[in-house]
């Protein structure tokens, strides 16, 4: 079975459903769908990285939701409200990066606020089942739309730099980044696409590779200290990668790596393009250097998912993420169309200009 013919996460059955999905950690090598029951497993699929990826963590906070209120034993609204925040205040504990976390957890609530004051516990608790189901939706249209806009980027017989997974896995469906090179094979384009591994947790081999191989799209794996090289050797043309947040001022944080993949596309004139929905922008802070960066378990250095790379005691640093400066942005692709070179005017043009003014985000 390959990506294709499943989803990275879905819910299935009623209320009293479940939700399925992809266990990541066991890519490539197995392909298997887990049950995710609870609030608490959702908690922990998050935290270990079972399900990953800024927009595909937004769909997760939104279904985790459901699972904690779905046994809420509240018997008026004021107490299922509070059952409500007891759950989202535990799931944004999970991983403190992708803003897409608390974007979906914070929308779950709006939603719950905004119903009718009369409204029953049960048909509460199956408004936000709906709204989880929303938000799935709207994800996968969203993927497209950023594919829509951002393959005109990569011209017919281009090669391409990726870092990390910015796939269908990091998503509902499809991707952002990788949106890219799924539309122009769509469309016809020839074009090429390397993919760094991205260590520690080797995101690039594991997902990226395994996801562009079964698509058929001509994709060349490489160490991630293998960039700059490869760059010189004027190989690649433009660099397409994803976000986790962004800042007002259009700072990206990504993936560890990612900052010096934009420095070296800089010292090589190669234009380096983010991807992502507004869900991704964080437009309450000013620039990246307020981005929380997750510090995550030092044995995802010494050992990985698999085998001992390092002394078992060795000391390790391990932030998984860092931020871009948008000077070092050529553009980025949302799904209302492209912010070319961001700065703040530009990002907070981009919002207002396609109504996302963010009653939502500010
Ligand atoms: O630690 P991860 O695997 O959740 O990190 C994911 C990334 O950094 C992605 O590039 C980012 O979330 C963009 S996903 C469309």
């Amino acid at each position: 079975m390959t990506q294709q013919e499943t989803r990275t996460l879905w819910w299935e059955g009623g209320l009293d459903g479940v939700c399925k999905m992809i266990e990541q950690t066991k890519l490539p090598g197995t392909l298997e769908i887990i049950d995710v029951t609870t609030q608490e497993e959702m908690w922990d699929a998050i935290k270990r990285l079972a399900v990953r990826g800024a927009p595909a963590i937004g769909v997760s906070a939104a279904i985790g939701t459901v699972l904690g209120i779905r046994s809420s034993a509240a018997s008026d609204r004021a107490a299922f409200l509070e059952d409500l925040e007891a759950t989202t205040d535990y799931l944004a504990t999970s991983r403190p990066t992708a803003v897409n976390l608390f974007w979906g957890l914070d929308r779950m609530t709006r939603v719950a606020h905004a119903t009718p004051a009369d409204m029953s516990v049960p048909d509460l608790k199956q408004h936000l089942l709906d709204e989880a189901i929303t938000i799935w939706n709207e994800d996968r249209a969203i993927c497209r739309a950023l594919g829509k806009h951002g393959h005109p980027l990569l011209a017919p017989g281009e090669a391409a730099l990726t870092h990390c997974n910015a796939g269908g896995l990091a998503t509902a469906d499809y991707g952002t980044a990788l949106a890219v090179f799924f539309a122009a094979q769509e469309a016809g384009k020839e074009f090429s696409v390397f993919a760094d591994e991205t260590r520690p947790l080797n995101q690039g081999s594991r997902l990226t590779a395994w996801e562009l191989h079964n698509r058929g799209i001509d994709v060349t794996l490489i160490c991630d200290n293998m960039a700059g090289q490869v760059m010189k050797e004027g190989r690649i043309h433009k660099v397409f990668v994803g976000s986790d947040r962004i800042a007002a001022n259009g700072d990206a944080c990504n993936k560890i790596g990612t900052y010096s993949v934009s420095v070296l596309a800089k010292a090589h004139g190669v234009p380096f393009y983010v991807v992502a929905p507004t869900s991704t922008f964080d437009m309450t802070l000013a620039d990246g250097s307020l981005i929380p960066i997750e510090q995550r378990d030092p044995d995802e250095i010494r050992r990985g998912y698999s085998g001992i790379n390092a002394p078992a005691d060795v000391k390790v640093y391990n932030p998984a993420f860092d931020v871009t400066p948008h000077e070092n942005i050529a553009g980025i692709v949302t799904e209302f169309g492209v912010i070319e070179n961001p700065d703040t005017e530009k990002v907070r043009k981009h919002f207002i200009e396609n109504g996302v003014i963010a009653e939502e985000r500010v």
